[in-house]
């Protein structure tokens, strides 16, 4: 590796090993995806626990097929990365993997930053606009019908995108935790989230259930699911579905491809 930037790789792996046997940390200086490359190596067999940071994507991913832009930075130096971007890759083998996602969120947040936010399913905001997204993959690893190797892929606006040319720019974490660079934000978030990701594989969602409800940014609001129906989400259940209080009744939405918007436009809907 040979970048400007200080990781605390060590500081991570030390904190990481005594729960995952067999973990590594990686840092590029620039792949296409660390999701893509992590999916590429489970698929030839590569199996073992690693969290892969990159300090540039050339082909970051996002939810639903969109892309995922990481920002250098307004005022950009090399030594401080605009974005933090990785992916902790391991084996996990809950009983139910409904609420995966939600978990990571749940677990982000509480690392970060008491004013973050969570949007349903797996979106982090900072007063009201985008902070951090999510996306988890899962490769099958075919011996035993529950155990898979997941990706879970995370990014992080760290400074302040550069203009965006949007009415409203996404949110950056400088704006709460100021001086907080890349680094410090893997190091606040790294040990939590494999612990998160070990309660859930014996536990499932439900002890994380709490945990997002406080954090819930559409509780109380009016919202519009895609099939046009209006209510009034009211939290998650158990297993991580999303309550809305609608006129048929309480519906459970648990598709991640339903998308929930308030009845106001999102700011960050303009990216
Ligand atoms: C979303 O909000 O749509 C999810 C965005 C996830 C982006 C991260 S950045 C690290 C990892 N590699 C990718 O290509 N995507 C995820």
């Amino acid at each position: 590796m040979n970048s400007a930037i200080r990781w605390s790789a060590e500081a991570i792996w030390e904190a990481v090993v005594p729960e995952l046997p067999g973990f590594t940390v990686e840092v590029l200086p620039q792949i296409d995806s660390t999701n893509s490359e992590l999916m590429r190596r489970a698929r030839a067999g590569r199996l073992e626990p690693v969290l892969l940071v990159a300090e540039q994507q050339t082909a970051g991913r996002g939810r639903l097929g969109r892309d995922w832009h990481s920002d250098a930075g307004a005022g950009a130096n090399k030594a401080m990365s605009g974005s933090l971007t990785f992916s902790l890759g391991l084996p996990l083998s809950p009983l139910d993997w409904s609420g995966l996602s939600l978990a990571v969120g749940v677990s982000l947040v509480q690392s970060l930053h008491p004013d973050l936010r969570l949007k349903w399913p797996n979106d982090v905001w900072l007063h009201e606009r985008k902070l951090a997204g999510i996306l988890i993959e899962t490769v099958s690893l075919g011996n035993t019908a529950a155990t898979r190797y997941a990706v879970v892929g995370v990014g992080i606006n760290i400074k302040e995108p550069e203009a965006t040319g949007l009415a409203t720019p996404p949110a950056w974490l400088g704006e709460v935790l100021p001086g907080v660079d890349a680094p410090q934000a893997l190091l606040r978030i790294a040990a939590a989230l494999v612990r998160a990701l070990k309660a859930f594989e014996v536990h499932g969602f439900a002890p994380f259930q709490t945990g997002f409800n406080e954090r819930d940014a559409l509780g109380g609001l009016t919202v519009t699911l895609s099939d046009g129906t209006t209510g009034v989400a009211q939290g998650v259940d158990r297993v991580g579905a999303l309550r809305v209080h609608t006129a048929q009744g309480l519906k459970k939405i648990s598709s991640s491809e339903v998308s929930v918007r308030p009845l106001k436009p999102l700011p960050y809907e303009n990216l």
